[in-house]
């Protein structure tokens, strides 16, 4: 294992109609609080009208900032961070999908800070103090509500970064699986492929000697794969709901990789993409993924090998280590069109006319893969196989 040291402040509040903790957990950072939202979503479901009647109650003076775009934008964390600074914001609550969580991550950090929170997202600048923040998550993919990350895009240069601080942990974040049942289909697999492609991105793991965290990373994809199916027949049915929204937030809130840095190639690779074609992070994940793994198979042969056996079904009687490998990638290819996720970048209407751009964007953001470091014409070569 890596050296490491773990440290999750998130207070986790899981279950049907946790959202009543509200009214203990708000007070406990002050009156003015900043509602962060999407586009809508939480109004036609009633999470909006549940929250705002807590808050009400609870006498809290209430700024809203709808409208943040999946694939967040800088503009709207700008227009954040200014009410902020304007109004004397105490609290933030993200309501929403990890876009929300995001851009909040974002405000939260920008409002404490002088210059451009860009500077902070570019990771040129380090935050020194963020505004309290807490989520009640409505979507299960990205772990956002409970890690310090957070993905934003500026849309003038078509970077789409990822950063993180301890300072932007939320306080704590409220996941009720029924607050996921309006989730369309599309979206929802997209969370599922995004869950499993954190598992993955963990499993593939330049660290030594990490038994525990593979078994629990297998543990992760394999329930994950039993679940879906029966998600996708019945959106509606809470255990399905309830076991994908935990998942979710296990696969990326620290514990399964303890001591184990993951590869994290394939998320930067479709972060490019996302920033050039704003296409949902799961769906581009999708595509890419399985040709990450193929494209690498110098380095990705072992731990793919053991992946085929133990979670894909493949029987290696007979078959050299490759063999097993590929079918194994076949076998997480097909798992994904069963569930009707995309597959080819033309999916989403796109060609290869951008494919030299995106990829230097994607190398020149930020350092890519640690198994295994990608340059420009392997992540050309990773888009070209995608196409
Ligand atoms: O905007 P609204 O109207 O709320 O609609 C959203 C949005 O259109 C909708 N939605 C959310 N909850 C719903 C719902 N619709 C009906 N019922 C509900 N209960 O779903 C759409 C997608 O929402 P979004 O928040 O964008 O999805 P997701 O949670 O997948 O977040 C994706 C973003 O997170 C980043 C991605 O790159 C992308 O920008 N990531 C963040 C990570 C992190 N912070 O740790 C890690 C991930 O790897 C990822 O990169
Ligand atoms: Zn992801």
């Amino acid at each position: 294992m890596h050296t490491f040291t773990f440290h999750n402040p998130t207070k986790l509040i899981f279950g049907k109609g946790t959202i009543s903790a509200l009214k203990d957990e708000v007070p406990r950072f002050g009156k003015k609080v900043l509602l962060v939202y999407g586009g809508g979503s939480i109004k036609r479901n009633g999470i909006y009208d549940k929250t705002m009647k807590i808050l009400n109650e609870l006498g809290a003076e209430v700024l809203e900032l709808s409208g943040v775009e999946p694939n967040p934008r800088l503009l709207t964390v700008h227009k954040g961070v200014e009410l902020c600074k304007q109004e004397n914001v105490e609290f933030l609550l993200a309501v929403g999908g990890g876009s929300v969580i995001d851009a909040t991550k974002a405000i939260a950090a920008g409002a404490r800070f002088d210059g451009d929170v860009w500077e902070i997202i570019t990771k040129k600048e380090t935050p020194k103090d963020a505004l309290p923040f807490g989520t009640v998550l409505t979507l299960a993919a990205t772990g956002s509500e409970m890690n310090p990350t957070s993905v934003i895009t500026n849309w003038d240069t078509r970077e789409k970064l990822g950063w993180g601080h301890p300072l932007v942990f939320p306080k704590f974040s409220i996941l009720d699986p029924v607050h996921t049942f309006t989730v369309p289909r599309d979206q929802t697999v997209n969370g599922i492929v995004d869950i499993m492609a954190h598992s993955l991105e963990h499993y593939f793991s330049p660290a030594p000697n990490v038994p525990y965290n593979e078994r629990m990373v297998e543990g992760l994809l394999l329930t994950v794969m039993e679940t879906a199916p029966k998600l996708l027949q019945d959106l509606q049915n809470y255990e399905a709901r309830e076991t994908i929204l935990f998942c979710g937030t296990m696969a990326l809130n620290g514990v399964v990789n303890m001591g184990m840095a993951g590869d994290w190639a394939t998320h930067g690779i479709e972060h490019a993409v996302s920033a050039m074609y704003d296409i949902p992070h799961g769906g581009g994940l999708a595509i890419l993924f399985p040709n990450w793994i193929r494209y690498n198979l110098d380095v990705t042969t072992p731990k793919m090998k053991q992946l085929a056996i133990r979670v894909f079904g493949v029987s290696p009687e007979g078959k050299s280590d490759r063999e097993i490998a590929e079918e194994g990638i076949d076998r997480l290819r097909e798992f994904w069109n069963s569930l009707g996720a995309p597959s080819r970048l033309a999916d989403y209407g796109i060609d290869d006319s951008k494919l030299d751009l995106m990829a230097e964007i994607a190398v020149s953001a930020r350092s890519l893969g640690n198994i295994k470091k990608l340059d420009k014409e392997d992540v050309y070569e990773i888009y070209k196989m995608s196409l």
